[in-house]
């Protein structure tokens, strides 16, 4: 196995053994079999199986193209989007970085009047561009936020030069989105038709924004198409995802129904964000599901640490070590070790942090919570490609292995529904006046 990532698995073999895994190497030919010949439930929405096909490299070169003109015109990028239209991006802006991080600023993730007041006046004086992205092109978080800059941007720049800083990610053909995009002469780029946007980060979704940063976005894609040539085999004894889907499946079997996703490098926040994305709206559904939570240790050691040591035994916890590749940084000798910290005076942070990793998941583990790993070597661009299409195809098996359509999410309607009643959006007549008698106002 040549991918950049590996999933360890030493220490569960009190609650899962490999043999245990083994045994379930038909069910996963069988949602293999569905994967790859789009046989199974929700088999539209496959395009992200094939990263390379996904994003031809013709389209690539533009997203490239397109960031640096965007960069060069601007001090700020606001990405606008929710959900799988800003998490990925999000994620890997923040995890790997990019001489131009700085410059972004995500939006369109709420509907506070404070935080878009506040977004406004931090603006003033910057130049301005906006990617706004929005395969639905209707969604009213990002639609709110998207005509507050628009608007914004308009009165600084005019209308004109204001419509060459906006880059609209949407779908093909349809949405309000589009037909702004196309009415204003915005720059636009696709969501695939085939592609969710939980799947969607390294379509343009995501790309845009990761290019603008200064992050390298073919050796993201090259890295995730590689893996994705590795994770073609069925065999457990080869795919490490597909293993990964099983543990999960087994561990909830046996009752453990929240799996924590846990990291020690607060860069990884937004990644842990992502997948708890990814799996929640695949999973939980037809009243199944595995929970997925997720810590940012050491800092939630001090909270949330007390509960996964000695709650309720309902949680088994994945652990993202990074083994290597970090900062150069080592604690001093201080001659009258007032803080009494001398024992650790020469060793790396690094290092005491990897001794903070070990120490908790033995501490984890003893308290009943079964644990397990998946260690990259360092984090960059090939490691997070390999990592986020290890992550898309796990969920993907594990999904069809829960038995459900891991590729809808028809629980995110219910809120809007009402949300629109009770806004009086045009076609809801019927059900405001229903909604207002049951929340018994007037
Ligand atoms: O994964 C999903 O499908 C959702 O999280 C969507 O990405 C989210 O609801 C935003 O939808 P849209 O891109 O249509 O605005």
């Amino acid at each position: 196995m040549s991918i950049p990532i590996k999933l360890d698995t030493s220490y569960l073999a009190q609650e899962v053994t490999p043999e245990e895994v083994y045994s379930w190497q038909a069910h996963v030919d069988f949602c293999h079999e569905m994967l790859h010949t789009r046989s199974g439930a929700g088999s539209d929405f496959l395009g992200w199986v094939e990263p390379k096909i996904m994003m031809p490299a013709a389209e690539v070169d533009r997203i490239s193209q397109v960031a640096a003109r965007l960069r060069a015109g601007s001090d700020v990028l606001v990405v606008i989007g929710i959900g799988g239209s800003y998490l990925g991006a999000r994620a890997v802006i923040e995890a790997i970085g990019g001489p131009d991080k700085d410059r972004i600023i995500f939006a369109g993730q709420n509907i506070s009047a404070h935080y878009h007041k506040e977004l406004l006046s931090k603006l003033e004086g910057k130049r301005i561009a906006i990617n706004i992205i929005s395969k639905s092109g209707t969604t009213t978080e990002p639609a709110i936020a998207f005509r507050l800059l628009r608007n914004y941007l308009e009165e600084k720049a005019g209308k004109e030069k204001a419509a060459k800083l906006i880059a609209a990610t949407t779908d093909a053909k349809k949405g309000a989105l589009r037909n702004l995009a196309v009415e204003q002469g915005y720059e636009t780029f696709v969501v695939p038709d085939d592609v969710g946007g939980r799947y969607s980060v390294l379509s343009a979704v995501g790309l845009l924004p990761i290019a603008y940063a200064g992050i390298d976005i073919k050796a993201l894609l090259e890295s995730a198409a590689k893996c994705a040539e590795e994770l073609k085999t069925a065999d457990l004894k080869a795919n490490p995802a597909y293993y990964y889907a099983v543990l999960r499946n087994l561990l909830y079997n046996k009752g453990k129904g929240i799996e924590i996703l846990a990291s020690f490098e607060p860069r990884l926040h937004y990644i842990t964000e992502w997948w708890k994305q990814l799996f929640g709206e695949s999973e939980g559904k037809e009243n199944i599901g595995i929970f997925p939570a997720s810590v940012d240790f050491t800092t939630d050691l001090h909270s949330m640490g007390q509960w996964i040591q000695e709650g309720r035994r309902s949680i088994f916890e994945t652990f993202i070590d990074i083994e290597g590749g970090e900062p150069d940084l080592i604690i001093p000798n201080e001659l009258n070790d007032a803080d009494g910290l001398n024992y650790l005076a020469g060793k790396q942070v690094h290092e005491v942090n990897q001794e903070a990793y070990r120490a908790t998941a033995l501490a984890h583990r003893e308290g009943g919570v079964p644990n397990s790993s998946i260690v990259l070597p360092k984090l960059d661009e090939e490691t997070l490609g390999a990592m986020l299409y290890f992550f898309e195809k796990a969920c993907a098996i594990s999904g069809y292995l829960l038995r459900v359509n891991p590729f809808n999410q028809p629980g995110v309607e219910a809120y809007k529904g009402h949300m629109f009643a009770l806004l009086g959006k045009p076609g809801f007549e019927k059900q405001t006046e229903e909604i207002k008698k049951r929340l018994q106002i007037g």
